[in-house]
């Protein structure tokens, strides 16, 4: 059963970066894009488990800090060629904050 989690400040994720949380033994990434977007998927890369919120962000894309594969930030799913999928986790802000649906 997921749960409703309060996790940050909006604005304690800097814009086109992003900051990590672990929720009991999940680590999960959290995005702030270029417009203001906040993404949360799981903090592991499905190529070789490189950790998502060390890399670049892009659009609504980030990029593996490892081999530059190159996440889709909404759905966890690897784009172009390379195939594979990270959790995404539903996010809502309320008050100024994040909330996340573990
Ligand atoms: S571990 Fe992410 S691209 Fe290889």
């Amino acid at each position: 059963m997921s749960k409703w989690y309060k996790i940050t400040e909006v604005e304690n994720i800097p814009l086109m970066g992003s900051r990590k949380v672990e929720i009991g033994d999940i680590e999960i990434a959290i995005f702030k894009t270029r417009d203001g977007s906040i993404f949360a998927i799981n903090n592991i890369c499905p190529h070789k488990k490189g950790k998502l919120s060390e890399g670049l962000v892009h659009e609504k894309i980030v990029t593996c800090p490892l081999h530059n594969w190159e996440i889709d930030l909404a759905s966890g799913e690897a784009l172009g060629n390379d195939t594979g999928c990270t959790n995404v986790y539903e996010n809502k802000i309320e008050e100024g904050f994040i909330f996340l649906n573990i």
